[in-house]
């Protein structure tokens, strides 16, 4: 009887995986917690309160956010993007807290500058936390989001982060014109250091839920997203949106959400390169953290590689809710 096969191959892909010192050597992307930027929530009460939606994850008081900065010093994570809960009360037509030059936004950033001033600092700008309606921005009468009059108000949000510390804005409210209107606010008032990471290309995605209902913003928003935020269906536009936000003067930008949008990332590091930073959002954590409760997935093992598979894709970095837990892994 024949043997087969009777030729062998000369390469064998096999060879390099053999052993961990070889795959290690021929890695083509490394993740350490350099690439990371952790989300938290703040609160204007006192201590941690679990979000029930995101497993493992606290709205802080502003003590707890100085202390989770010191956190991220020793972890080696550079950065915080900080996102407030606002109570009903706090909350109005206008979203005239957002506006508040000593709202918890930047009572939270002084803290935490004064803790650890060696962690970036980045905000959301937008009005969605602050909005009875839940929205980036302003609503009018007829049920339309006014741009401009919005772009206005987010100036002045922006320049209220810059004054409390904050090292970087992300404007995450998708009005067109934002990051040149930001951009030539914080020149007038002399933060010409300030740098601005767009969110540059965010689509009207479900995967926000659970971020909704960590915000307080989950039972107020009334209709949906879609005037302002992308179009799940469309690529070639969010190269359009990454085009006008760096000529507006964005110095990074970033695609929202994440995995699902692996393509995106790719394509705008690949076509503009400059740095890309992805979010991996609410609900693709809320999604690893159910299956791994369920015991369906080995919930540290797809952590880490969803995380590595951003950078693959190009990402120069990653806002997640895993940065606490995946920098411990990886330390
Ligand atoms: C809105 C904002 C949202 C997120 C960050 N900033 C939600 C939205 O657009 O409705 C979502 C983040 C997440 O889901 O983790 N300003």
């Amino acid at each position: 009887m024949t043997q087969f096969p009777q030729s062998f191959p000369a390469t064998r892909m096999r060879r390099l995986r053999q052993s961990p010192w070889i795959r290690s050597l021929v890695a083509e992307n490394t993740l350490t917690p350099a690439d990371l930027v952790w989300a938290i929530f703040v609160h204007d009460g006192e201590g941690r309160v679990p979000v029930g939606s995101l497993p493992g994850i606290d709205r802080l008081s502003v003590a707890e956010a100085a202390l989770t900065a010191k956190r991220a010093s020793a972890l080696g994570i550079p950065a915080i993007a900080i996102f407030p809960y606002i109570g009903p009360e706090g909350k109005d037509e206008t979203g005239s807290g957002a506006l508040d030059p000593d709202g918890l936004v930047p009572r939270a950033l002084r803290a935490m500058k004064d803790a650890a001033p060696e962690i970036g600092l980045i905000t959301d700008v937008a009005l969605d936390a602050y909005t009875s309606h839940g929205h980036d921005g302003l609503l009018d009468a007829d049920g339309t989001i006014p741009n401009d009059a919005t772009v206005e108000k987010l100036c002045i949000q922006a320049l209220a982060h810059a004054a409390a510390g904050a090292d970087s804005v992300a404007p995450s409210d998708m009005m067109d014109g934002r990051i040149g209107a930001i951009r030539t606010a914080f020149d007038e008032e002399g933060f010409t250091n300030m740098m601005i990471l767009a969110y540059a290309a965010k689509y009207a995605s479900g995967f926000y839920g659970p971020y909704r209902d960590a915000i307080g913003s989950a039972k107020s928003l009334k209709g949906d997203k879609k005037t302002y935020q992308q179009d799940p269906a469309n690529s070639d536009e969010a190269l359009r949106e990454v085009a006008l936000d760096l000529a507006e003067g964005a110095d990074m930008v970033m695609v929202k959400p994440g995995l699902p949008y692996l393509d995106i990332v790719h394509r705008v590091s690949a076509t503009f390169g400059v740095p890309t930073l992805a979010y991996q959002v609410s609900g693709e954590y809320a999604q690893i953290k159910a299956a791994a409760q369920n015991g369906w997935i080995d919930g540290d093992r797809v952590m880490m590689e969803s995380l590595m598979c951003f950078k693959r894709a190009g990402a120069s970095g990653i806002i997640t809710y895993f940065a606490e837990e995946a920098a411990e892994n990886l330390g």
